[in-house]
């Protein structure tokens, strides 16, 4: 498939970042397990691969739960990084996190790495000591209410930081967020050769035990198989012209 083939009928998300989830998942559906404690199911090959969607975009999403259970920094391997400023780009896309509450550790490591700039998508909930604690680090955008506005937040991507291309890596919660406004675009997913069982461990879409509004139609556009890995991408069918 060509790449403007894939990117098709763009033109009525022009306003904000095309937007691919990438995430690995066991074949019974669950992202992790029932404690969110860190879990390495996958293979290096996934790894890889996830370097290598984070490498194609011009900023990288999470979620301020995995922000805080996986601890990472979200940078890139070197020879991505090279491969980006032979592209002409940053060596490392920016890190967006979002949370309500606001309430972010500021000695999280992702603060430690300067690979660049960082932007925390949150409401004035947070606390003004945290918002001390972080200046210097992140560029803080505060709005007013319980929760953030994840489209007003993409158009703000956009039209400020000139991002194009999002890659969020999740996790669920955030992930069936974006899913419920029509704000994902495409995803990526590795189903890994293990089951977990667990009523209390999250599948893609989280612990909801709610439907999604509407059912997402999913394209197939791309399936691998490494080992015992299977690497698919979907792209998902829009319910709205404009979002
Ligand atoms: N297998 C995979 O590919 C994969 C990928 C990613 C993550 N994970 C796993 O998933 C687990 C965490 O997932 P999770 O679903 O609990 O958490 P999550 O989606 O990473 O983060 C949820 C938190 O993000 C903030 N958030 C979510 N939606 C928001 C919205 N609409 N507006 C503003 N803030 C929002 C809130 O932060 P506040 O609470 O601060 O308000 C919320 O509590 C971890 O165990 C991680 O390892 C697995």
């Amino acid at each position: 498939m060509t790449r403007k083939s894939r990117h098709k009928g763009r033109s009525h998300i022009s306003k904000r970042p095309f937007v691919v989830a990438t995430f690995a998942m066991t074949v019974d559906g669950k992202v992790t397990t029932k404690n969110l404690a860190p879990v390495d199911f996958t293979s290096r090959e996934d790894k890889l691969h996830l370097f290598r969607q984070r490498a194609l975009a011009d900023a990288v999403l999470l979620g301020h739960t995995s922000l805080k259970r996986d601890n990472v920094r979200l940078g890139l391997p070197v020879d991505l990084q090279q491969a980006r400023t032979k592209r002409k780009q940053t060596p490392a896309p920016l890190r967006v996190i979002v949370s309500n509450k606001g309430r972010i550790d500021s000695r999280l490591k992702v603060f430690q790495s300067t690979i660049s700039p960082i932007l925390i998508f949150s409401t004035t909930r947070m606390p003004r000591k945290t918002q001390a604690a972080l200046k210097g680090k992140a560029t803080l955008h505060l709005t007013k209410g319980d929760e953030i506005d994840l489209a007003a937040m993409l158009r703000t991507l956009r039209s400020k930081y000139n991002v194009r291309k999002l890659a969020c890596e999740g996790g669920p919660t955030l992930f069936r967020a974006l899913l419920e406004r029509d704000l994902i675009d495409e995803l990526s997913l590795t189903i890994a050769p293990y089951m977990f069982g667990g009523a209390k461990a999250p599948t893609l879409t989280g612990l909801s035990e709610e439907f999604l509004p509407t059912s997402v139609h999913c394209s197939l556009i791309d399936m691998r198989t490494i080992g015992d890995e299977c690497f698919l991408a979907y792209r998902i069918k829009h319910r709205r012209r404009r979002n």
